[in-house]
């Protein structure tokens, strides 16, 4: 048998959705330039198919900078004593959704550390409050690892979706990233559990981040194939200065669009964003992701005075705008690649 080239491999993810381990892993480090658009054209055109030019819009809600975690790449990790920490008030968080609703979302997301404040009963009496707030929306919970009996009350309180990023799929690559007292093992079973309660649930993983290889993003396609969640977040790992990450060099822009375009042939329906990180690592980055088969933009309707303190990494974007000059900005930015943004929950299909 002849090997495979990589447009023989662009050609079989665009007609059989499937690559082996060893064809992800010589396309991510073999495709030239003219094969990476042709790539692009194949995700775009297949998100066209299932999307048309709509682009989903998410509003996100950072509802504390608190975290017990201690992630080794993330800002908000408990042992970095300079993090400003707050958490947001019920009250805020409805306000948040108040504003956000007659700006025309109809998901919120709410995401934060994890903190202990934020206990099943705080979380499900706002989720409540929401939906009957708003019958029409979804609520997104970005909450990190909580127990399954938590993950159970969540649901059942009316949260439609779940995002939990595996981060990677490579247990020895995890335990570098991760401390001690975190498993991979544990974010795995919580994703598969997430999906059995009927959450549509959300995996992903940072490219480029520290020790990271072509054979473990190669794995955290095949896990995407294997779990089929309903949405994946990738971004750029971007360091930041109070991590022990921070001389490590921030991930590829071409790399992450290459992942974007894999993923969105991999599993067409996925509902795929372009991520703020994409959006802080070039001006035009979360273009280039809708470009390259991402459907779906997550603006910030964090109050604006807690903005710069949501520090996952350094120089975030859209730290000093209010929530309508950016659902402007980026209605503005779409229109001008021919795409629009729409009122819509944006569920799977
Ligand atoms: N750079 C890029 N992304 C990061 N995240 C955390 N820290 C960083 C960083 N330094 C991502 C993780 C996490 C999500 C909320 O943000 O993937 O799941
Ligand atoms: Fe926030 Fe452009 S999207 S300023």
């Amino acid at each position: 048998m002849t090997p495979m080239t990589v447009n023989d491999i662009i050609h079989q993810l665009s007609t059989a959705h499937t690559a082996s381990r060893d064809e992800l892993v010589y396309l991510l480090n073999n495709i030239t330039d003219d094969e990476q658009e042709t790539l692009r054209r194949a995700a775009q055109t297949a998100a066209r198919e299932h999307f048309g030019n709509r682009v989903f819009i998410r509003g996100l809600i950072e509802i504390s900078s608190y975290c017990k975690n201690d992630c080794l790449y993330c800002g908000l990790r408990r042992s970095n004593r300079s993090a400003v920490r707050y958490r947001l008030t019920r009250e805020q968080i409805l306000d948040c959704c108040d504003s956000g609703y007659a700006l025309g979302f109809r998901t919120f997301v709410l995401q934060g550390g994890e903190d202990a404040h934020f206990t099943d009963e705080v979380v499900c009496g706002i989720v409540r409050e929401i939906k009957r707030r708003y019958p029409d929306c979804a609520v997104t919970l970005s909450l990190g690892e909580r127990g399954f009996d938590s993950l159970r009350r969540l649901f059942d309180a009316g949260a439609d979706r779940y995002l939990l990023r595996h981060e990677t799929a490579d247990r020895t690559h995890y335990g570098r990233l991760h401390p001690p007292q975190m498993s991979f093992d544990n974010r795995v079973s919580t994703l598969r559990f997430l999906k059995a309660l009927g959450y549509q649930t959300g995996a992903g993983f940072m490219v480029g981040s520290p020790f990271q290889t072509t054979e473990n993003l190669a794995d955290d396609l095949l896990l995407i194939q294997e779990l089929q969640p309903q949405m994946c977040g990738i971004g750029p790992f971007i360091p930041h200065k109070d991590t022990e990450f921070r001389d490590f060099p921030q991930g590829s822009l071409r790399l992450t669009l290459t992942l974007l375009s894999v993923i969105r042939l991999l599993q067409p329906r996925i509902l795929l964003p372009a991520t703020t990180a994409l959006g802080t690592i070039a001006p035009n980055g979360r273009e280039l992701g809708i470009l390259h088969g991402a459907n779906v933009v997550m603006p910030n309707l964090s109050p604006r005075e807690h903005r710069k303190d949501y520090a996952i990494y350094d120089n975030k974007i859209c730290t000093g705008e209010e929530a309508a000059e950016c659902l402007e900005c980026l209605r503005r930015r779409m229109r001008y690649i021919g795409y629009e943004i729409v009122t819509d929950r944006g569920d799977y299909y």
